[in-house]
């Protein structure tokens, strides 16, 4: 268990600071009315104040899963990587972290890190791998912990994390801000105007570039704009239908679009990201 992550929490109903019990079991909040919330089987606990399920279906978790782990998307990683030692980032939030692929290795990293998703198959996975990378020792043991929650509402401490990650999820700049440390930075990432054109190519006539996001922040100070492309070859039917499976293409394309996907051995297709950073600034 991080006990350091642990430390950042709060109670999403009266927003005191918690404990974990002993065994591991449960994390209770310190507030005048304590709140008890179980920690799961897999390792992560549900502090989502909604009792409704929401965010990615277990299918769309299962497509993404099943891709990102061949590490098509390890460029990618390995940027964020590079941005998160520049920046000397010892705990991270990672806000929309999905099936953790991202969260976990920066855990490898040795950052403490809170990854936290609306979606409970989501959570349930990113939790599961990294139980299983801690019994191999690729995650330091303690470093990382994963909550079911919105981002707009995130069960952390004010000017608690050095970095707040938010890759391919909705951006809540005024409550990334709250979480923030004063000179911490956002990193936003988004699909760049090529982005899967070569699976565009093949579904659509005319496939059109990406529009870029419109939810960027307003009131963080940009540090800076980059773009990293490069072409992937996916290849194997299970791969491309994964990929194919975890983009909204999959649900909008006529029934010809998804025959043409599905004669091919290989997928040749540009991957292209937006990567925007920015800072809070340091207050006198
Ligand atoms: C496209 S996925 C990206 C996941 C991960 N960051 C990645 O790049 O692999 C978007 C994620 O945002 C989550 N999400 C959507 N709305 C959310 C919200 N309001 N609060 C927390 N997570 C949300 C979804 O459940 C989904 O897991």
């Amino acid at each position: 268990m991080n006990h350091s992550a642990f430390s950042l929490l709060r109670c999403p109903i009266c927003r005191a600071a918690g404990t974990l019990s002993a065994d591991g079991r449960v994390f209770r909040c310190l507030g005048e009315k304590p709140h008890s919330y179980d920690v799961a089987r897999s390792g992560y606990l549900n502090l989502s104040r909604s009792q409704k399920s929401g965010g990615d279906s277990s299918d769309a978790v299962r497509a993404r899963s099943a891709f990102l782990e061949k590490d098509y998307y390890r460029p990618l990683a390995v940027r964020v990587r590079e941005i998160l030692d520049e920046i000397k980032a010892e705990t991270v939030i990672d806000a929309g972290c999905g099936e953790g692929y991202y969260t976990n290795r920066m855990a490898g990293e040795g950052r403490t890190v809170i990854g936290f998703d609306l979606s409970k198959s989501a959570i349930d996975h990113a939790s599961k791998q990294a139980k299983k990378a801690e019994s191999t020792a690729k995650i330091p043991k303690s470093t990382v912990l994963f909550a079911v929650s919105s981002l707009f509402e995130l069960p952390v401490a004010d000017a608690c994390a050095d970095v707040v990650t938010n890759l391919f999820a909705p951006c809540a700049e005024a409550e990334f801000s709250r979480v923030l440390k004063s000179g911490g930075e956002l990193i936003v990432v988004g699909a760049g105007e090529n982005h899967l054109m070569g699976l565009k190519r093949v579904l659509y006539e005319t496939p059109y570039p990406n529009p870029g996001r419109a939810d960027l922040p307003k009131n963080l100070t940009l540090v800076s704009r980059e773009r990293l492309t490069f072409e992937a070859r996916i290849c194997g039917q299970s791969d491309i239908r994964a990929l194919f499976s975890m983009t909204p293409y999959y649900y909008r394309t006529p029934r010809e679009g998804h025959e043409k996907l599905a004669a091919l051995d290989a997928l040749v297709t540009e991957l292209d990201f937006d990567i925007y950073r920015y800072r809070k600034e340091t207050v006198e």
